[in-house]
């Protein structure tokens, strides 16, 4: 197989490539002359094994003379050339017909893509008349890993069906290969079990009358879902048409709290200091010690291996608090009994048991790259490396296949630029910097890439919950156009420059992004002000519009224009459904750090101290317990403060975690009588005050969330 591809990809190179707008990228397109109609009278034909590949074209392609076999004039033929790669294929585009071959029904699959990528952006919106005319050209071309996945998480924030399919749609056009289907978490349980209901029908939910915790946004209402079985299924199916196979996950023995909370036994055995988290369980590890636990992860086992029809199960290992271990009899008699030197030699023997249930209904694990840092695993287990480059680097020396999904390049819930929406522990970075992802630079020899399987990009979903996630705005702004970047490093190892990219992704795949429905990602624009003038510029065509911050009142941007309070005016750009985030030139960027005393009716961690909350950096302060009514956090600034806007929050920078839950904030402008002038939500809160301010007090107006301490952030003073 190596061999074909190796021979496949050296005849590429010896002929004369010129670049396509094609993403991603093949790696050998020649423009021919000349081009072919598609019209009414256009003839579909292809093998018998491509009928579902030859169905979905057509959703596309309105054509309507069909045949099964031949390959006249006025036609295009779908079939199996076995002498191609696997998922390899080509596409030739004559004047009197397009003949489209691949190494399977994958390398078919992907061809389709290439010639979809041909015609005109409508036929995305499936609104394409015929006739219409394709340049003649000849594509050939593979991919340099059979896995290009997409890991999404469902469990944090739900995401129903009919928009998984869309993505599945979506990830299809940009021949990514695998759905990973993140399906259980500390935040939901997603999955329907017939032998266990209530897994789904309780743990799909959280807050309200659900023993599951709300822990992230809609703190006051009942919300989820699950998918069944037969939803499931036919999400499978609809996936292996697009050439997409899915891979489930069930996270254990850590990231299990909605199903601890449904059913306790599963926890360990010992009880949990809830007097600090007011009164909430927040165990969220299966106990290693009891075999009834086996039994129960059998049930579920056997049921997803039904309902899946991938060789592998993802059965997690990632961020076990070990201390629930550390505190459980059980657990640490079965330490003893087995020999067992630490805690993360039970976790060893944990993935060793689930991984022989697996065996016994034919699956294989995948789990996250902590679970094989003891080296125990059988070496056909499938490592997702997620921490670092170096935790790939170091799966892949033991010896096991890895799946490369750094989250510092790959995880697509971290911010894009520093005013945007998202995490940062990772890293910030926007598309430009997933292109540049390189295996050789990153000190992937030849013998580690033999162990490579493939690359994934991923979202978590922990915030997806705050940004209206009844709607796929804010994961379509997450994902694109960075999966684009992805789709392209996942498919080849080509050199590549962001210019290049980038006007490919400006002249062809925006239009064909559109199309396709995507609320994708603009470029910020670039905000100037010099001279008394107010200038912005973007670097993608798209339409600017500012709006002055004291009116509301919205303009369409069209030249310099002169204005003396620069701080006031907010830019964004659109480009039909898809928009940048809102910036402004260096005097609306601009934080003031007033001097401040930051002081509380609750008492501040050591490590954490409340003295970090007055520094204007990211160093939070940690109360030593969980809030209640009437407790407070008090800002006094040493000289009356005037400013545009004030952003107050407890909890989390990122996470809405560790806040309080109701509340207001009180404002003075004599340090002695204090105002209401907002409600909290989210635990946070803006104020834009017209008076200069001397203290701003944060009121508890009910006990904080679950957890041991409130954070306390710095004001954010614009
Ligand atoms: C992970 O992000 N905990 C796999
Ligand atoms: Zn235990």
């Amino acid at each position: 197989m190596r061999t074909k591809l190796l021979i496949f990809f050296l005849l590429a190179v010896l002929q004369t490539a010129t670049v396509s707008a094609i993403i991603p990228n093949p790696s050998r397109f020649t423009h021919c002359s000349g081009e072919f109609v598609i019209d009414a009278n256009t003839t579909l034909s292809w093998d018998e094994e491509l009928r579902d590949a030859a169905i979905y074209l057509l959703e596309y392609l309105p054509l309507r003379h069909f045949a099964q076999t031949g390959n006249g004039t006025n036609s295009i033929r779908l079939s199996i050339d076995s002498s191609l790669p696997a998922e390899g294929c080509a596409l030739r585009i004559d004047t009197d017909r397009i003949t489209l071959s691949g190494g399977s029904y994958g390398g078919v699959f992907n061809g389709i893509q290439s010639l979809l990528q041909l015609l005109p952006a409508q036929v995305y919106a499936k609104s394409l008349h015929l006739p219409v005319s394709v340049g003649c050209c000849e594509a050939v071309d593979a991919p340099r890993f059979d896995y290009r996945g997409l890991s999404l998480d469902v469990a944090r924030t739900w995401i129903p069906a009919d928009r998984v399919k869309r993505y599945i749609d979506l990830l299809a056009c940009h021949k990514i290969n695998k759905l990973h289907f993140h399906l259980t978490d500390d935040e939901g349980w997603r999955i329907e079990l017939k032998s266990h209901p209530e897994f789904a029908r309780t743990g799909g939910f959280r807050g309200g009358d659900s023993p599951v915790h709300p822990r992230y946004a809609k703190f006051d209402e009942k919300w989820g879902g699950y998918y069944t079985q037969r939803e499931l299924r036919d999400i499978v199916e609809y996936a292996r048409i697009r050439n997409i196979e899915v891979i489930p996950e069930i996270d254990m023995p850590g990231h299990s709290k909605a199903l601890g909370a449904i059913r306790h036994d599963i926890l360990c055995d010992f009880v949990p200091d809830t007097a600090r988290t007011n009164g909430l369980d927040i165990r969220n590890v299966w106990c290693a010690a009891k075999e009834s636990n086996y039994a129960l992860i059998d049930d579920i086992i056997r049921e997803v291996s039904t309902i899946f029809t991938s060789k592998y199960i993802h059965i997690g290992g990632d961020e076990v608090d070990m201390s629930q271990w550390r505190k459980c009899p059980d657990c640490q008699r079965l330490k003893r009994e087995k020999g067992l030197n630490s805690e993360k030699q039970i976790e060893d023997y944990f993935i060793a048991r689930v991984t022989a249930i697996l065996a016994k209904y034919g699956k294989v694990p995948a789990v996250w790259n902590e679970a094989v840092d003891g080296g125990t695993l059988p070496k056909a287990t499938r490592v997702h490396g997620w921490q670092s480059i170096k935790h790939c680097l170091r799966a892949v020396e033991k010896g096991y296949p890895t799946i490369v999904m750094p989250g510092a390049y790959f995880y697509f819930d971290m911010k894009q630029s520093a005013n945007e929406a998202g995490h940062t522990w990772a890293a910030i970075f926007d598309a430009k910097k997933v292109l540049s992802f390189d295996l050789d630079r990153n000190g992937f020899t030849e013998r580690h890439l033999a162990k490579v399987a493939g690359l994934e990009a991923s979202f978590f979903s922990e915030i997806y919950i705050e940004h209206s996630p009844e709607k796929s705005d804010y994961l379509d702004y997450m994902l694109f156009p960075r999966l684009c970047a992805f789709a392209e490093v996942a498919w080849s190892s080509r050199k590549r420059n962001w210019d290049d990219f980038h006007s490919s992704l400006v002249t062809d795949h925006y239009d064909r992004m559109q199309a396709m429905g995507i609320a994708f990602r603009l470029c910020t624009p670039n905000v100037k002000y010099a001279d008394g003038m107010l200038s912005a510029s973007t670097d993608d065509g798209a339409v600017i519009y500012y709006t002055d911050e004291r009116n509301g009142k919205r303009t369409r941007y069209t030249a310099p224009f002169p204005c003396d309070a620069p701080e006031h005016f907010a830019f964004c750009s659109e480009y039909g459904s898809a928009g940048s985030c809102t910036t402004g030139s260096k005097e609306y960027l601009r934080m003031l750090t007033p001097q401040v005393t930051v002081t509380s009716s609750m008492t501040c961690s050591a490590k954490n101290p409340i003295e970090n909350a007055a520094t204007y950096s990211n160093k939070i302060a940690r109360t030593t317990r969980a809030a209640h009514a009437g407790d407070w956090i008090a800002y006094s600034f040493a000289e009356p403060m005037s400013c545009r806007k004030i952003e107050v929050q407890t909890g989390h920078i990122h996470l809405r975690r560790c806040l309080f839950l109701a509340g207001h904030v009180e404002i003075s402008e004599d340090g002695k009588t204090f105002v209401r002038a907002a409600e909290l939500h989210n635990g946070g809160a803006v104020i834009c005050p017209d008076k200069p301010l001397t203290a701003i007090r944060i009121v508890a107006d009910g006990n904080s969330d679950a957890e041991d301490n409130v954070v306390i952030q710095s004001l954010k003073i614009k």
